[in-house]
């Protein structure tokens, strides 16, 4: 479903990523590990269009898409959620969930022909906001703020602002779900719940829905996914089933005595 295929990406000549290549099967769940400053974060940027890669090649589906816009990519199945919190406090729940499927609207640029009959309320636009409004509910209803529809993003507890955050991503139907430490921040309880809701909705789904999620805790990463990839220093250094990367020797040497 997505290939990732020798991407390196340097700033300014220091290299955040050296020959990273992996597959995503359609609806495989991938655990992400690796310290901090590895490359989890830059992978993902690179993945879903926020960086080129400096080299390499990124495809989903068979189609590249390394070099296309972030929105291009996320028209083409591929929806990510960031490390830190991107939501707006003061508009409803109901409206931040909407937010990533609003941006749909715009073809990728402002004021398009499409864009103006959407603000001007065509028929077409007002089915298309119709289901755009049904996929939101629904993204909301699975991480459980169904309930919560008109209230202020910000008066949301932390663990509720991640939810929703997940539930923007999932609003847009992606292939793809790609999530960077969705659980950072949270208590034990909250990430462990999280994690175990969202691997539940790749497994689930009416429609396969693939994972590539980044989570520090070891050993939740080992439980839930079918696969886990392991980063340090801007390299791949182990991918496999969780036991053969359990007892894999690198592995182990980062996360010996850690967290
Ligand atoms: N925009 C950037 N400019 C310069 N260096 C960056 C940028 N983004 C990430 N890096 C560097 O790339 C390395 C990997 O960072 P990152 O991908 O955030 O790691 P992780 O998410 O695994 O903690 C770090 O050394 C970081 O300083
Ligand atoms: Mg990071």
């Amino acid at each position: 479903m997505l290939d990732v295929d020798s991407a390196h990406m340097s700033f300014g000549g220091v290299a955040a990523l050296t020959d990273v290549s992996f597959s995503v099967g359609a609806g495989e769940v991938v655990g992400v590990i690796g310290p901090n400053g590895s490359g989890k974060s830059t992978l993902i940027n690179v993945m879903s269009g926020f960086y080129r890669p400096t080299k390499g090649t990124i495809s989903l589906g068979g189609t590249v898409i390394s070099g296309r816009s972030p929105e291009a990519i996320r028209r083409a199945g591929l929806a990510r959620t960031f490390q830190n919190l991107r939501l707006v406090a003061e508009m409803t729940v109901l409206d931040n969930a909407l937010a990533g499927t609003f941006l749909g609207l715009t073809d990728g640029g402002p004021l398009t022909p499409r864009w103006i009959a959407d603000v001007l309320g065509s028929p077409g636009a007002r089915r298309r906001s119709a289901r755009m409004r049904e996929h939101a509910e629904a993204a909301l209803a699975k991480v459980g703020l169904g309930g919560r529809l008109g209230l202020r993003a910000g008066v949301l507890s932390y663990a509720d602002q991640k939810r929703l955050e997940l539930a923007r991503a999932i609003a847009l139907r992606p292939r793809v779900l790609v999530l960077d430490e969705p659980t950072a921040g949270m208590s034990v309880e909250d990430a462990d719940e999280m994690v175990r809701m969202v691997t539940g909705l790749a497994r689930d789904g009416e429609e396969p829905l693939s994972l590539f999620l980044v989570e520090h805790r070891l050993e939740l990463v080992l439980e839930v996914s079918d696969r886990v990839v392991v980063m340090d220093g801007g390299r791949l250094v182990a991918d496999g089933d969780p036991a053969t990367v359990a007892a894999d020797p690198h592995v182990r040497s980062i996360y010996v005595g850690g967290e």
